[in-house]
């Protein structure tokens, strides 16, 4: 493996990992339902906002809010962390996050502190510009969202025209990319199961650096606030309610997409998290599915455009960035009763990657051997 490819910042928060969340931190966070730990992980939302009109995601619907987070703010509340956890990994969505002017400020700053910034957008705004300065800001990832290569199919999960064109722009666009990661994430439905494999055989093509399936959800696990500040109550989504349909064609599928990971293909999903998709696809009360834990309690810290900041999207706020500090409110009575409820919780966003991320480091030396 070339030197240029370690990243070492990567490689301190691994071992910040292993030491601090595996060795000391699940058994006690378990036993005793607080989190002794800083959050590894956080997760920005960085505004609600967006210019697709996703049918599986209401996001898009959010009114212009002057009360978002502003640069200065955002800066504030990065640094706040920094002094608090020392290095960490900010993974930045939205809405559409290059929708925000000052993105790039926003990365540079977190960049230039150690932190490992990743986003994903629906590459819909990334001409030859925003490619170059996106690939010079210090991002560590990018995720693009494509749904197939099919563009009928991704335009219609997408509910734009022209957004296949768009994201097929954004890759070629970024074909020098120096360092940075350059990652796919398709969401997976009846209406794209069988070009679940095209798109693996795409990234492989392209020398992309991996794709990550995530299982479609209702539109309600993707929140956005009423006018209160409450996460709006929202209708599942027409494309749900067509999950199940497919049930042969899932379970096939999942079995090729098994084997070219076997053999080298750059996908992200465990074997165990695709096992998992296979039920929940096929059928969303499966009883193994409804009996998976949801596991971010002690380790989720999520920031909504106004500074909330909740352990699970769907729970009230424990705190906002704004006024508080973090550790103020990480260990207090609410995160606690809250990581209590969410041990039992039994949403079907258990079934989100991020609740699968377990090491699997046999696939990663072979994943970081064979991009050597
Ligand atoms: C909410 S979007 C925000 C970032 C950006 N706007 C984008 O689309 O990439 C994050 C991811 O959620 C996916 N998504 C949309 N609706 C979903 C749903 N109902 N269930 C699961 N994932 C969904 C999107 O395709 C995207 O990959
Ligand atoms: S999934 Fe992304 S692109 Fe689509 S509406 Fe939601 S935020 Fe926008
Ligand atoms: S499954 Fe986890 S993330 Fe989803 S609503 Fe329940 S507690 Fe929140």
């Amino acid at each position: 493996m070339p030197h240029d490819r370690i990243n070492w910042q990567r490689i301190r928060v691994g071992c910040r990992y292993v030491e601090k969340y595996l060795v000391e931190g699940l058994l006690s966070a378990y036993k005793f339902n607080h989190s002794p730990l800083k959050p590894l992980e956080v997760f920005c939302e960085i505004t609600y906002k967006c210019n697709l009109k996703c049918p599986t995601c209401f996001r898009w619907t959010t009114v212009e809010d002057r009360d978002e987070l502003g640069l200065e703010d955002w800066k504030a509340a990065i640094s706040k962390l920094e002094k608090w956890v020392g290095t960490f990994n900010l993974f930045v969505s939205g809405g559409e996050p290059f929708l925000r002017d000052d993105m790039i400020e926003i990365i540079k700053f977190a960049s230039g502190l150690g932190i490992t910034v990743s986003v994903v957008s629906n590459g819909s705004l990334i001409d030859k510009t925003l490619a170059k300065r996106i690939v010079s800001s210090g991002l560590f990832g990018l995720t693009l969202s494509l749904n197939s290569m099919n563009p009928k199919t991704h335009n219609e999960t997408r509910g734009t025209a022209g957004s296949f064109d768009e994201v097929m722009r954004a890759i070629e666009n970024l074909r020098e990319r120096g360092k940075m990661r350059l990652n796919i994430a398709a969401t997976v439905m009846a209406e794209n199961i069988n070009d679940l494999v095209g798109l693996a055989e795409f990234v492989k093509k392209e020398g992309l650096d991996s794709i990550n399936y995530q299982p479609l959800m209702p539109a309600s696990a993707i929140p956005i606030l009423d006018e209160k500040g409450n996460p709006k109550k929202l209708p599942p989504g027409k494309f749900y309610q067509t999950l199940g349909r497919e049930p042969e064609a899932v379970k096939e599928v999942f079995t090729r997409l098994k084997r070219m990971r076997e053999n080298g293909y750059p996908i992200n999903n465990m074997p165990k998290h695709m096992a998992y998709m296979v039920r929940y696809l096929q059928n969303q009360e499966d009883p193994e599915v409804v009996k998976y834990p949801c596991k971010i309690g002690p380790k989720n810290f999520v920031i909504d455009p106004f500074g909330n900041v909740r352990i699970c999207p769907m729970m009230e706020p424990i705190g906002n960035i704004r006024d508080d500090l973090p550790q103020a409110f990480w260990n207090s009575d609410k995160a606690l009763e809250q990581r209590e409820n969410i041990r039992g919780c039994k949403e079907p966003c258990r079934l989100f990657t991020c609740n699968f991320k377990e090491l699997d480091l046999w696939y990663q030396l072979k994943k970081m051997y064979m991009r050597g």
